[in-house]
């Protein structure tokens, strides 16, 4: 389905997201594992949060949904049943890297399949720790489907990460939850850390990165979560509110967690006006208002050590970018196209429809020039974050513009059209 944007004039009010995606994943699965009930407020209701409350319901996992509270029984210790059919993980690559770590620890066999664009996304990042802890994991190649075989025990390991990935520290934490001994997970560029932060585990910090030590005494207990307002979403609105001339948008209650705020740092370097309200913390993470207007953008340069915590903000970064004074350029962000789709490729693409100037790089992309083309229909690539950021730049630009396939953003926002009536009349 193609969405067509009309041209807005200002952006006004007030907007209370869903929460999380990240936070809402680690909540399913911690509370699941966890032995009794826990409760969690204000999940997120995206499609990717959804597969993983499905494959903890195939893993006899009773979760219901009752007032706008997810209330979840796990079963404690290894408490999981054989699932009776494979486990998929849609479109979601924290699903399947998190629960191959989980389930590579059980006392079953089992396959986790996901969607096309998944099925495409490298998994041997997470196959060749696990295998080193003693998993015994088949794979296509290294893409899913993955069959995770009992194996009778785990070991810990010390492990430096490779390549900067919260899902990869995390799919080696849910296994180390199963050892022993302590597992040791060295990251030199820190990549966004719910995991360690929601199961308080005890994290060394130094010159050369940080180091995470897990084992099985911090498996988790049963809690009652609040998931703060996803800073990923919140991240579209805040662009359309920073560009709209006469603009002011608050947004409640959104994850402030340090690793995650990049994007709002970067945008106050560039002459970005925020402010923050209402500060508070729940599981050990930060959230609260953040109040952004109208304001004039400059580019600058963006250092290579911050593209773990603003990876999936680019594309909203971008499309700030392009309005801000200067060149828009962004380098060292190759994972971008491991993502949902090759960003780099989904973002260059779009933007030359526009008659921009692009150069695309390995690891990034440079946008210069003016907009030279009219009622421009842009490709979602049936990436979310793709989707939503050529919609809010149709809505910024004078003709407005379509995007086509736009029925992704239910991966992460399924209310993101109500959200910009709401704030844009
Ligand atoms: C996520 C980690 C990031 C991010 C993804 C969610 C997580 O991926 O891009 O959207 O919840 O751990 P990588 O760990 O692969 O960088």
């Amino acid at each position: 389905m193609t969405e067509s944007f009309n041209h807005i004039e200002k952006v006004k009010g007030e907007l209370n997201l869903s929460g999380d995606k990240s936070i809402s994943h680690r909540a399913v699965i911690f509370s699941s594992m966890a032995k009794g009930k826990s409760v969690i407020k204000n999940i997120s209701t995206g499609e990717d949060v959804l597969s993983t409350i499905n494959c903890f319901k195939n893993l006899g996992i009773e979760i219901e949904n009752s007032n706008k509270e997810l209330i979840i029984n796990g079963k404690g210790y290894k408490g999981f049943t054989n699932p009776t059919q494979n486990l998929n993980a849609g479109n979601s690559g924290t699903t399947a890297r998190l629960l191959t770590g989980l389930l590579c620890a059980q006392n079953f066999d089992s396959t986790i399949i996901g969607d096309e664009s998944l099925s495409k996304r490298p998994m041997d990042r997470i196959i060749i720790p696990l295998q080193k802890m003693g998993a015994k994991i088949k794979s296509q190649n290294n893409f899913l489907p993955l069959n995770i075989y009992h194996s009778p025990q785990l070991n810990n390991i010390s492990y430096e990460l490779p390549v900067a990935s919260a899902q990869v520290k995390s799919s080696i934490i849910l296994a180390g939850l199963h050892c022993e001994d302590i597992t040791s997970v060295v990251e030199k560029i820190p990549s966004r850390n719910h995991t360690e932060t929601m199961l308080g585990l005890d994290v060394k910090r130094g010159e050369s990165g940080n180091t995470i030590l897990v084992s099985k005494k911090n498996y988790p207990v049963a809690s009652e979560y609040f998931i703060p307002s996803d800073i990923s979403s919140a991240a579209f609105f805040i662009v359309l509110a920073l560009i709209n001339k006469d603009s002011s948008l608050r947004i409640k209650n959104v994850s402030l967690n340090e690793t995650r705020k990049g994007f709002l740092n970067l945008l106050e370097e560039m002459g970005a006006k925020i402010n923050y309200e209402n500060i508070s913390v729940s599981s050990g993470e930060v959230y609260g208002d953040v109040i952004v207007e109208s304001s004039a953008l400059k580019n600058i340069n963006i250092p290579g050590k911050i593209i773990p915590n603003i990876i999936d903000e680019i594309p909203a970064l971008s499309v700030a970018g392009l309005f801000a004074e200067g060149d828009f350029i962004i380098r060292n962000a190759s994972e971008l196209r491991k993502k949902e789709s090759d960003r780099i490729n989904s973002l260059c693409y779009n933007y030359k429809k526009l008659g921009l100037d692009v150069e695309e790089f390995d690891d990034g992309f440079k946008i210069s020039g003016e907009i030279r083309n009219k009622e421009v229909v842009f490709e979602s690539f049936n990436d979310h974050r793709i989707a939503m950021a050529f919609g809010i730049l149709a809505l910024l630009l004078k003709e407005g513009g379509k995007v086509n396939n736009f029925v992704c953003v239910n991966i992460s926002n399924p209310d993101f059209i109500n959200q910009v009536k709401q704030i844009t009349g």
